[in-house]
């Protein structure tokens, strides 16, 4: 519906724009929205008319999560392989050849309707932006086809090609970084934003990756890395030598890591060039020790939440259980989290137009069934969302 749309009777707004401290709260709020964009941001008492009107009734409203890292591009579940793990197995990311196998059997059909079933999902659970990953096809048409998929879901696509090597591949490692760094880019570009590579042992080194990435970046695309998830490595620093837009995991960092990335600090103050994306749900699934977010933003580094979905190590789609996790196990404040998970995503994706309620902002906007963003954390398992404005369309 065309039109403007006053969301008013806002108790608490979450601008992460101006405001009171570090989110931007304003009290008492109002939001104008024309043209799917943020066209006023003030005091309920003074919100000019709109041809439409939600009152908020005193609730809290948000910028829309932002979700900046997931893989929703694949075929069947793995839930004997949690199962096991929740029994003593430890995780080794060595199932991601199942998924694969799946994947491939799968139709064009089969992997649409599982992408927006877990699109559909989060958008209820407040996500309106969602990165989404190729990188359980592992071919060159099964790659281009996750990708094409993807597409029709967001524009934040990105290529993983490098995964893991494939079965076929497995005495040929080289061979195979040969076909993802050609003729697997050269399909997969054209419907990619983003490049990314699982920088780890049993997956690829750092040679490896960074030879990778550097092709991706010749061809156009941004850079982004799982890094240091399952052990310490050179994944962290490769991205910040590659400029990459976020390292993502960064569960087992060294001092050296986190001055590398406290080092892409802007001069004005706002934050690092390189995000660390933390992905508590994959912890969660894993049962692995949980990344420190408190070292990294007390080094001053810039910190998103994402929920890494994908059927091996993390089957959630559920940014509101990743803040709960990451304030009640990683050392966030409720603020620091929400932050982290709406403008700190937009960041991790090197976007201003997202994840912050200020004039010109795109229309994206949550609306509690609580008074306070603090519920999110304090209320977990509970489904708090009550509305999903997304590009100005009440969804
Ligand atoms: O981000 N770490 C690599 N990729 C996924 C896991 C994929 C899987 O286990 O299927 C992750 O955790
Ligand atoms: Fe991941």
């Amino acid at each position: 519906m065309s039109g403007s749309l006053l969301v008013d009777g806002i108790g608490e707004l979450v601008t992460n724009g101006a405001g009171e401290g570090p989110l931007g709260i304003r009290c008492d709020a109002a939001v104008l929205v024309e043209e799917g964009r943020v066209a006023w941001v003030g005091p309920s008492a003074s919100a000019p008319a709109a041809d439409r009107r939600i009152d908020a009734g005193g609730a809290a409203v948000l910028p829309g999560f932002v979700d900046s890292h997931a893989h929703l591009v694949f075929a069947g579940d793995r839930a004997a392989e949690f199962a096991a793990r929740m029994a003593g197995a430890p995780y080794t990311g060595g199932g991601i050849r199942t998924t694969v196998d799946a994947t491939r059997a799968a139709t064009d059909d089969e992997l649409r309707a599982t992408v927006r079933r877990l699109r559909g999902e989060a958008l209820r659970q407040g996500t309106t932006t969602m990165e989404i990953k190729s990188g359980y096809g592992l071919t060159v048409d099964d790659e281009a086809r996750s990708l094409r998929i993807a597409a029709e879901s967001s524009t934040e696509t990105t290529f993983l090609g490098a995964h893991v090597v494939p079965a076929e591949y497995a005495d040929r490692p080289d061979e195979y970084v040969g076909l993802v760094c050609g003729p697997m880019l050269a399909a997969a570009a054209p419907y990619a934003r983003w490049v990314d590579v699982f920088c780890e042992r049993g997956a690829f080194d750092s040679d490896h990756a960074r030879a990778i990435l550097a092709s991706g970046r010749a061809a156009g695309l941004g850079v982004r890395i799982h890094a240091n998830q399952l052990g310490p490595g050179g994944g962290v620093r490769l991205g910040v030598e590659l400029d990459a837009a976020s390292v993502d995991h960064c569960t087992h960092l060294s001092d050296a890591d986190v001055d590398a990335l406290a080092g892409t600090a802007h001069r004005d103050g706002s934050g690092t060039r390189t995000v660390a994306t933390l992905l508590p749900g994959a912890e969660f699934s894993t049962r692995s020790p949980y990344p420190d977010a408190r070292r990294l933003l007390d080094a001053g580094v810039t910190v998103a939440l994402a929920t890494d979905c994908n059927p091996g190590s993390s089957y959630t789609s559920s940014m509101p259980f990743c803040v709960a996790l990451a304030v009640r196990e990683m050392r966030m404040t409720p603020a620091e989290a929400v932050w982290a998970a709406t403008a700190g995503g937009a960041r991790a994706l090197r976007r201003d137009d997202i994840g912050v309620l200020t004039p010109g902002a795109r229309a994206d906007l949550i609306v509690l069934d609580a008074p306070s963003y603090l519920h999110l954390a304090y209320r977990p398992g509970v489904p708090l969302i009550r509305q999903v404005i997304r590009n100005g369309v009440v969804q």
